[in-house]
């Protein structure tokens, strides 16, 4: 089995939810941002984000390489009375289907030879939602992955997008969720 698999499953695992059952905050507050319609949640964990969307009125694929995520899922779409499509998938080798979805949600997953699948992905008018780690993350001492290649460089995400509308981009450290975060968040609209 893949390390990362191993390594989500055994996090997941437990009975509690390793990231909690509320949705990211910057998500909930631009939900009323986003364009409704079809979304995929990218590396969508324990489901917190995806099932937010699909409370929303979005119709929701949720893909991610940990079983025992998509399982836990599943089980708080069914607490919240919604549903949600998950997919058990490897997003190194995933494919999007071209001009799929209304909204692509991206948070706290950083696999930058995702990002041209995510536009492709996108139909015309489409709204990606990313937020994830900035470097100086590390500095805090508040968790978060070991590996440098999960951290955003300063500007990275906003260069990711700009050949699309930037709608809101924002960096720095926030007191958010419960403690101290070092990110990058952005908003942006496929022209
Ligand atoms: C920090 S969690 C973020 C979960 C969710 N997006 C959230 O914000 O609650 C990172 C997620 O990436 C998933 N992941 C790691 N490598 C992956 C891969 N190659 N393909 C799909 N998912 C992957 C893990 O299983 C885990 O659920």
């Amino acid at each position: 089995m893949k390390a990362e698999r191993k390594r989500w499953d055994k996090r997941f695992g437990k009975k509690e939810f390793a990231l909690g059952k509320e949705p990211n905050p910057f998500l909930k507050r631009h939900i009323h941002l986003l364009p409704k319609g079809k979304a995929l949640d990218m590396a969508t964990g324990e489901g917190r984000n995806a099932v937010f969307l699909a409370q929303h009125g979005f119709e929701v694929d949720a893909v991610d390489i940990s079983e025992k995520g998509l399982k836990k899922a599943r089980k708080l779409a069914r607490e919240k009375g919604v549903k949600v499509n998950t997919l058990l998938v490897d997003l190194d080798h995933y494919q999007i289907e071209r001009d799929r979805y209304d909204l692509i949600a991206n948070f706290y997953f950083l696999k930058r030879s995702l990002i041209p699948r995510i536009k492709k992905g996108l139909k015309k008018g489409g709204k990606v939602i990313f937020e994830t780690y900035l470097l100086e993350h590390r500095t805090l001492g508040t968790g978060g992955p070991k590996q440098a290649k999960y951290f955003l460089k300063p500007n990275e995400l906003f260069r990711f997008f700009k050949n699309f509308r930037i709608l809101f981009y924002r960096e720095g450290i926030f007191r958010e969720g419960g403690r101290r975060k070092s990110v990058a968040s952005l908003i942006a609209e496929k022209r």
